[in-house]
Order: structure tokens, then sequence, then C-alpha cells
């Protein structure tokens, strides 16, 4: 069967590529199960879309598995979904090196248990000299919260006499962020069938393409991103200006 993958134009891939894994929870309860498998098979769509994104050549992917307010959901299921973290990077990290993917991981770690933490150090220092794919996990992460943090670190070296407010700029801004690294993401995704950002990377989304599908996570597979990218090849980005503007500098 003839994929998608052949109509889309390499030089023209999105850079960076941030998505919004969600629909597990209700994935599992159409089916009659606990919410728990449905984390678990969303497992194997994040193996297929990171597979996906490096066999194509994208740069960078930033996957949203965990936000700030997640916190807030039964203890049982937040218990459930470190687990399946930490068993889930013990699992794939070699795989990750295979392919030379680079695993960086932005949020609050002071949040997640000892464990964890231990883990994830350890996959982002085996993977740390690998030139591929970049993942970005992020986890235990929210807009807001990276915010107030880059305010409290601004105003730190503002008090320390390191930073001259006069000459900060988006450039400082930006190097406060916890994507600091990171070059903006051109297309965000988020499935499941909602219409919201759910305070992931406000700052940096500005000027991002941004697509919806119904599809649920766990049902998102290598066509479904294809089709994303499709989609996001036949968008005009104008940052601003206008059509005209835009076509007269391609004729030049
Ligand atoms: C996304 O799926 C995964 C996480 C937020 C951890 P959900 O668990 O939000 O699934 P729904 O939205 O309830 O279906
Ligand atoms: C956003 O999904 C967070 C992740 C996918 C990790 P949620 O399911 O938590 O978002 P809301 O609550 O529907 O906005
Ligand atoms: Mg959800």
């Amino acid at each position: 069967m003839a994929s998608l993958k052949d109509k889309i134009d390499l030089q023209r891939l999105p850079r960076h590529i941030a998505i919004i894994m969600d629909g597990n929870g209700r994935w599992a309860t159409e089916k009659g199960q606990d919410r728990l498998y449905g984390h678990f098979h969303g497992v194997e769509s994040v193996r297929d879309i990171v597979e996906g994104c490096a066999e194509l050549g994208i740069g960078y992917l930033t996957l949203y598995a965990f936000s700030t307010e997640n916190w807030d959901r039964p203890a049982y299921e937040v218990t459930g979904l470190m687990e399946l973290l930490v068993e889930t990077i013990r699992n794939e990290v070699e795989t990750l090196n295979k392919n030379n993917i680079k695993l960086h991981v932005i949020g609050d770690m002071n949040m997640l248990p000892e464990y964890a933490k231990k883990e994830l150090n350890e996959a982002l220092e085996i993977t740390s000299r690998n030139t591929g794919l970049n993942l970005v996990m992020a986890l235990s992460y929210s807009s807001r919260w990276e915010l107030v943090e880059a305010v409290k670190h601004i105003a730190q070296d503002v008090s320390r006499g390191v930073l001259d407010p006069e000459t900060i700029d988006q450039k400082i801004l930006q190097h406060y962020l916890c994507t600091s690294e990171f070059p903006d993401p051109e297309l965000m995704i988020r499935t499941s069938g909602e219409y919201r950002i759910s305070n992931f990377l406000l700052y940096q989304l500005a000027y991002a393409e941004l697509y919806f599908t119904h599809v649920r996570w766990p049902d998102f597979r290598k066509e479904n991103l294809y089709e994303a990218i499709l989609d996001f090849q036949g968008r005009e980005r104008r940052f601003g200006r206008t059509g005209e503007q835009l076509k007269q500098e391609i004729s030049l």
C-alpha cells in the first residue's frame, strides 16, 4: 500500500515537532479497560512516532508526557504512570542509543520520585553524545511553571549584578527557558479531539502551526504523523506579513 510518506517534501520538514499525547484514558475506558491500560498502549505509539521522526530526519521531537497539573490525578494513576515511565526508559534506552537519538527532559524534575530521577539521569548520560534526533520529554512540565522559574532566575541574576535589566531582550529571555537549547516548534500536534494547549510551551508555540486530530494517542501511528506533516506543508506561514510579500520573496 502506498504510504503518505512518499508525498512529503523532505526539503520542507518542520525542524521541531511538539506533540500533546492525549486520549489514553478514554481509549482504555471505551474498551472497558482501566486507564493505565491506555497509558501502557500509548508507549507503542511513542515508539512508532520516535522511529518515524528519526527516519524522516526531523531534528527535534518534544513529547508532552506528564503535566504539572497531572500530579493532581488519583495516586494510583500517578504511580502507575511513573512506573511505566521508568520501565519504558529502561527498555528503550539501548534502542535510542543505537538510533543515535539524544534524550532531553524539560520540567520540574524535583517533583519526580527518586527512582525515576535516577533512571532518567542515567538515560540522559548514556545518550548525551548522540547527534541524531533530539527527543525532548516534557515531564512534570507546565509552561506557567517554566515562566515563573525563568522570571525567578532573571531576578536573581539581576540582584547578583550579573544581568543588566536594560539588556533583557527575547534572546536573553529564551536563554532562561528550559527549552533554551532547542528551536521553537514549527508543528504542534494534539491527539484525541481536544482543542486546547493545556499549559504546553505557551511562549515557544507563538508561531507554530497547530494540528488537531480526533485519533486517540494509542491509535496514533506513523501514517497519522505523515498526514500532519503534509497538512503542515500545505500551510502558508506568514509571520505577520502578507501572502503577496511571501510570493515576491520566493520569486526573487
Ligand atoms: C494523556 O492521556 C496522557 C497523560 C495526560 C498522562 P489522558 O490520560 O489525558 O487520557 P484522557 O484525556 O483522559 O482520555
Ligand atoms: C495534557 O493532557 C497533558 C499531557 C498530555 C501530558 P491532559 O489530558 O492532562 O489535559 P486536559 O486536562 O484535558 O487539558
Ligand atoms: Mg487527557
